[in-house]
């Protein structure tokens, strides 16, 4: 069989759980942090959203970097053909999301009116982009930004389900090795 390689393994499911994760936190946070009750909580969640996003960026950008060297292995030769494209266009929409929602984020926290620091996991504070800060229209490019943030959250969610679908036909109904190569320790 032939697979992804290790470092392509370890990227996928990095990425895959914490974008699970940056979903569930996204979606809880935004109503969270206006109820008094739960707005303690929804601030510390915020941190943590902001710098595993940001993780998700640098590493999205080395597992690029990683596939230009390391291209994916082919489909199985029994796929019809629009499955295969449907299955590229589904990747390729995947590293756009991957890319543009931790740039459009960065882009909400460099032109928020709160003006606060983002500190990786409180370690060291990530720069914002002062460009977009200092900028007339700060308030404008801020509203995009979420807007477009979380326009590809829904886009993100409804990838994720086409995504897992296919890799759970190709196990169990089409039987073939394509969930396997990306999960080595599966025994088929
Ligand atoms: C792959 C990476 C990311 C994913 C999947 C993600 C997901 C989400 C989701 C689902 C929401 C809620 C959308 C809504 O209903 O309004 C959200 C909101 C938010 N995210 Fe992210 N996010 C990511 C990266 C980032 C990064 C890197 C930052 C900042 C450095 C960030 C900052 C924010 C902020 C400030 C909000 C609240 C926006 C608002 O108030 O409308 N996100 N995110």
């Amino acid at each position: 069989m032939s697979r992804y390689s290790t470092v392509a393994v370890i990227l996928h499911w990095l990425i895959a759980l914490a974008v699970i994760a940056l979903l569930i936190a996204g979606f809880w946070m935004g109503d969270a942090i206006r109820n008094p009750e739960t707005q303690a909580l929804a601030f510390e969640v915020f941190q943590l959203h902001k710098s595993l996003g940001l993780t998700v960026l640098v590493l999205t950008v080395v597992r690029l970097l990683w596939r230009l060297g390391h291209p994916a292995p082919a489909l199985p030769d029994a796929m019809p053909g629009w499955q295969k494209t449907a299955a590229h266009a589904t990747a390729w929409a995947f590293y756009v999301i991957l890319l543009v929602m931790p740039l459009s984020g960065w882009v909400i926290v460099s032109t928020s009116p709160f003006g606060l620091p983002t500190m990786w996991f409180g370690l060291f504070e990530w720069p914002h982009i002062t460009q977009l800060t200092n900028a007339a229209s700060a308030l404008q490019i801020n509203g995009a930004a979420e807007e477009v943030h979380e326009l590809l959250a829904f886009g993100a969610v409804g990838l994720l389900f086409l995504h897992v679908g296919g890799a759970l036909k190709h196990h169990f109904i089409d039987r073939d090795d394509v969930l396997a190569r990306m999960l080595p320790w599966l025994s088929r």
